[in-house]
C-alpha cells in the first residue's frame, strides 16, 4: 500500500515541481511563535518589495488570498449585478466560477487554434460590459498573446472596461513577444495585472497573490478588503521568496528545458500537444472516450494528470511539466498505450 501511494505523482495542478526556495523554509522556521499575533494589516514591506521589483509605487499594489482571492474581489467590487463580464472558453475556470457566485452575466469568446483571439471579444462588448479577464499564458492551453495584440485590443475598447491581465505563470514565459504589461499600465488606466506566488515561487499552499493597477483602483480595493487578509506565514514566505531570484531563474531554466523535452517526446508519439509558455502542456484529442482512456492509463501508472472534464472542458488533458525522471516515466507510459 505504502509503495503504491509513493509511486503516485501529482501532475494536475501546475504546481512548482521543485517546491519552494530554501530561504522560505528558513524564514518560516525562524518565525514559529508568531502565529498567536495578528498579521500586519497594511503589508507595506511586501508591497514595497513587489513595487520595487516592477518599478511601480507600493500604492499600485494590492495583495490577496491568491490570485483567486483577487479575482473574487475584483468581480465583487468592480462590477454591479447587471453588468457583464467577458473571457474565453477554455480558460481559467475561476472567472466563470466567481461570476456565477456573484450572479454576474458572463460571456465567453472562442479561441482560434487554441489561442485567445482578442478580436473575438469585440462583438460581445456592449454598454453593460465592465470587466474582461485574459489569462496570459492561458490556462489550460499554455498559449500566449503578444504585447502588440494586447495593446491593439486596449486601443479598441472603451476605457471604462477593466481588463485583467492574469499573469500567474508570467515567470515561466520565454517568448520575448510577451506583453510588457507594466508599460501598458502606465498608458491604460483600466488595466489590472495579476501575478502571484503560487506558481514559480512554489507557494501554492500559502495562498498569496498580488494585483498591480492604478492608484485609484488600488485604494478603492484596499478600502473595502477584509482586515488582515494576508496571513502571517504567507507574508513571511512571500517576503523571503521574492528575494531569492536565483531560485526563480533556476526553476525557469529547468522548466524551459523540460517543457521542450516533453513537448517533443509527446509529439513524436503522435499525440496532439500544444507548445506552451507555462509549466504545463495541453494535450487534445478527437474524442472524449480516447482522452478518458489515456487519462485512466496514466492514472493506473501513478501519473495523475488533469482531465479537463473536471472543469467542464472536453477532449483535453493538462499535464504539469515535472523533472526529467518523471517526464521520462510519463513518456514511457504514453508509449505503452500509443497514440
Ligand atoms: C491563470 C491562472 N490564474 C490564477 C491562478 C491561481 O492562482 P493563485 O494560486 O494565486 O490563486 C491559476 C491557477 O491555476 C491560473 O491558472
Amino acid at each position: 500500500m505504502q509503495s503504491e501511494v509513493a509511486m503516485k505523482v501529482k501532475l494536475s495542478a501546475n504546481e512548482n515541481f521543485y517546491g519552494s526556495s530554501p530561504k522560505v523554509k528558513e524564514a518560516i522556521r525562524a518565525h514559529i511563535g508568531s502565529e498567536s499575533v495578528y498579521p500586519d494589516h497594511a503589508q507595506q514591506e511586501l508591497k514595497q518589495k513587489i513595487a520595487a521589483k516592477w518599478g511601480v509605487d507600493s500604492s499600485n499594489i494590492m495583495l490577496g488570498v491568491g490570485c483567486v482571492g483577487l479575482i473574487d474581489s475584483i468581480i465583487n467590487y468592480l462590477t454591479k449585478p447587471d453588468e457583464e463580464i467577458l473571457s474565453f472558453e477554455r480558460s481559467f475556470i475561476a472567472y466563470e466560477m466567481f461570476s456565477k457566485l456573484h450572479n454576474r452575466n458572463y460571456h465567453l469568446a472562442k479561441l482560434i487554434d487554441y489561442r485567445e483571439a482578442l478580436d473575438n471579444l469585440l462583438p460581445l462588448i456592449n454598454e453593460k460590459t465592465k470587466l474582461i479577464f485574459i489569462a496570459n499564458p492561458n490556462n489550460p492551453t499554455g498559449t500566449i498573446i503578444t504585447h502588440e495584440e494586447v495593446e491593439e485590443f486596449l486601443k479598441k475598447i472603451p476605457k471604462e472596461i477593466f481588463v485583467v491581465l492574469d499573469e500567474a505563470y508570467f515567470e515561466y514565459v520565454s517568448d520575448e513577444s510577451f506583453p510588457r504589461s507594466i508599460e501598458l499600465l502606465a498608458r491604460y488606466k483600466n488595466v489590472i495585472i495579476l501575478r502571484g506566488f503560487s506558481k514559480i515561487y512554489g507557494l501554492a499552499g500559502m495562498r498569496i497573490g498580488y494585483g498591480i493597477a492604478n492608484t485609484e483602483t488600488i485604494s478603492f480595493m484596499e478600502s473595502i478588503r477584509v482586515p488582515f487578509n494576508i496571513n502571517t506565514f504567507a507574508s513571511i514566505a512571500a517576503n523571503a521568496a521574492i528575494e531569492d531570484s536565483a531560485f526563480v531563474t533556476d526553476c525557469h531554466n529547468k522548466n524551459a528545458i523540460e517543457r521542450e523535452f516533453l513537448y517533443h517526446e509527446i509529439s513524436k508519439l503522435g499525440f496532439s500537444v500544444l507548445k506552451s509558455q507555462g509549466n504545463f502542456l495541453y494535450a487534445y484529442f478527437n474524442d472524449d472516450s480516447r482522452k478518458d482512456e489515456v487519462h485512466k492509463h496514466l492514472e493506473n501508472d501513478g501519473l495523475m494528470v488533469c482531465n479537463m472534464k473536471v472543469f467542464g472542458q472536453d477532449k483535453s488533458l493538462r499535464i504539469t511539466v515535472a523533472d526529467r525522471a518523471t517526464n521520462v516515466r510519463l513518456i514511457e507510459s504514453l508509449t505503452n498505450i500509443g497514440s
